[in-house]
C-alpha cells in the first residue's frame, strides 16, 4: 500500500526533542536535552491519599464522562489562584477559564478558533517547538519575530504585522520564554499589547512557566494587563504539580473561549476526570505555594550550578549564555557562528545531549548558532560532569 498521507503533516518534521530522547536509550549520555520538570517536584505522598479518597467517596463521578469545558469546582480553583497570583485582571467578567489537556491543547484549539488554511501566526524566533508544530499541523504558516534580550523586537514586530498578510494570531511567551529563558519588560508587554490593539490580532499568552520564577520580581502578565480582550492566556499545572497528568488551562473571552470549546470536543470531549478532581483537592487541600516555594529552591541550586559550571569549564570568549531567573532552560549561543549543530554532535559524542537551537526555529531550514541546556532534570553529578565535558567541545576548537 502507498500511503498518501495529507499535506499538513508531510510538512511537518518529528521534534527534535523526541528523536533526541530516542538517543537517550544509552544510559551513560548525559542529558540536558529535556524539558521535564525534576521527578523531586511530585508530591507523591499527598497524591497517593487524595487519589484513594476520590476513590472512596466519588469513584461514579470520577469515572464518568464530564463536559468539555472542564470540572467547575477546578475551573473556579484556577480562575482564584490566577487572580490572586498575578491579579484581579487575569480574569475579567468577560472571560472564562477552561481546563484543557495540559497547556499544549490551549494552543491547537485557539489556532482553529481563528486560523484558516494559510493564515499566518506571528511568533517569537526562537519559540517552542510543540506550539510551532500545532500552528504548522493545522495549516498556518509560522513567521518569526527576531529576540532581543528584554524580548521579541518592536520594531521588526510592527514590520511584520505591517507586511505579513493574514496573520491571525501572534504567539508569545512572555516570561521564561522556551528556549532562550528571557523574560519580556514590562514596557514591551504594553508596547506589544498596543500593536496587538493598533493592528486587530490576537495575542495568545502561554505562561507554562510563570510561576518558576526563583530570582527577581514577578512582571506583571500581558493578560493582566489586557483590557481590549486581545489575549488567549495558556497555562497548565504541568511544571508545578505534574506533567504526566495533562491538566492545563485558558482564560479567554468568553466569545472565544466557546469557539475553542467546540474545536476542544472535537479533539478529546473533555480532560481526563480523575485527575481534574485530584488537581481541584491538592489545590484546595494542600498547600500549593509552600510546594511550588520547594520546587523554586530545588530549581535555583540546579541553574546556579550549571551557570557556575559554565563559567568554570566553558569559554566564556567562545559562546554567551542566558543567566535565567526562573524557568528550566539557560540558552547557549556561539559567538561568530551562524550554524552550531556541530556543538549538538560532539557533544553526543561526549556522552552529553543538548538540543540545536534550530529546533525551534520558525523557519525550519534556517540554521542557528544557538543551542538548548536544560538543568531541571539531571542530577548535581550529571550537570557537573556534563558541562565539564560540554566544555572540552570548545576548548578543542
Ligand atoms: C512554552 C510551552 N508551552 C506549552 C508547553 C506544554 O505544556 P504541557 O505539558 O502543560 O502541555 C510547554 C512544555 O514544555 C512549553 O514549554
Amino acid at each position: 500500500m502507498e500511503y498518501k498521507f495529507s499535506k499538513k503533516l508531510a510538512e511537518l518534521k518529528p521534534s527534535a526533542i523526541r528523536e533526541i530522547f530516542k538517543s537517550l536509550s544509552d544510559p551513560t549520555i548525559i542529558s540536558f536535552a529535556a524539558g521535564n520538570p525534576s521527578p523531586d517536584s511530585f508530591p507523591v505522598d499527598d497524591l497517593a491519599r487524595l487519589s484513594a479518597e476520590i476513590f472512596e467517596n466519588e469513584a461514579s463521578f470520577a469515572l464518568q464522562y464530564g463536559i468539555t469545558e472542564g470540572y467547575m469546582p477546578l475551573r473556579e480553583a484556577i480562575a482564584a489562584r490566577q487572580k490572586s497570583r498575578f491579579g484581579e485582571g487575569m480574569v475579567r467578567d468577560c472571560d472564562t477559564t477552561l481546563v484543557v489537556t495540559g497547556g499544549q491543547q490551549g494552543i491547537e484549539p485557539a489556532c482553529k478558533a481563528f486560523c484558516n488554511e494559510g493564515d499566518a501566526v506571528i511568533c517569537e524566533n526562537p519559540s517552542f517547538i510543540g506550539a510551532l508544530n500545532s500552528f504548522r499541523s493545522n495549516g498556518a504558516r509560522t513567521i518569526g519575530v527576531e529576540m532581543e534580550e528584554d524580548g521579541i523586537s518592536l520594531e521588526k514586530l510592527e514590520e511584520t504585522l505591517k507586511t505579513v498578510k493574514n496573520a491571525k494570531l501572534l504567539y508569545l511567551i512572555p516570561t521564561f520564554q522556551n528556549p532562550s529563558g528571557t523574560c519580556m519588560s514590562l514596557e514591551k508587554r504594553k508596547a506589544v499589547l498596543a500593536l496587538a490593539k493598533k493592528y486587530e490580532i490576537m495575542i495568545i499568552e502561554d505562561n507554562p512557566y510563570g510561576e518558576l520564577r526563583f530570582a527577581g520580581e514577578d512582571i506583571p502578565t500581558m493578560k493582566s494587563l489586557d483590557s481590549d480582550g486581545l489575549v488567549i492566556y495558556c497555562s497548565s499545572l504541568s511544571k508545578i504539580l505534574s506533567a504526566g497528568m495533562r491538566i492545563g488551562f485558558v482564560i479567554a473571552p468568553s466569545e472565544v473561549a466557546s469557539k475553542m470549546v467546540v474545536a476542544k470536543q472535537a479533539e478529546d470531549v473533555h480532560t481526563n476526570l480523575f485527575f481534574q478532581m485530584l488537581c481541584h483537592k491538592y489545590m484546595t487541600t494542600c498547600d500549593l505555594d509552600a510546594h511550588i516555594a520547594k520546587i523554586n529552591e530545588l530549581y535555583r541550586h540546579k541553574c546556579n550550578l550549571m551557570l557556575e559550571c559554565i563559567d568554570k569549564y566553558i569559554p566564556a570568549d567562545k559562546v554567551t549564555f542566558t543567566r535565567p531567573e526562573g524557568g528550566l532552560f539557560i540558552w547557549g549561543t556561539v559567538k561568530d557562528c551562524t550554524d552550531a549543530s556541530f556543538v549538538v554532535k560532539k557533544a553526543i559524542e561526549k556522552k552529553v545531549a543538548v538540543v540545536p537551537g534550530t529546533a525551534f526555529n520558525c523557519d525550519t531550514e534556517a540554521p542557528s548558532p544557538s543551542f538548548r541546556l536544560n538543568y531541571s532534570t539531571p542530577s548535581d553529578e550529571q550537570i557537573i560532569e556534563g558541562v565539564k565535558r560540554l566544555g572540552e567541545v570548545f576548548t578543542s576548537l
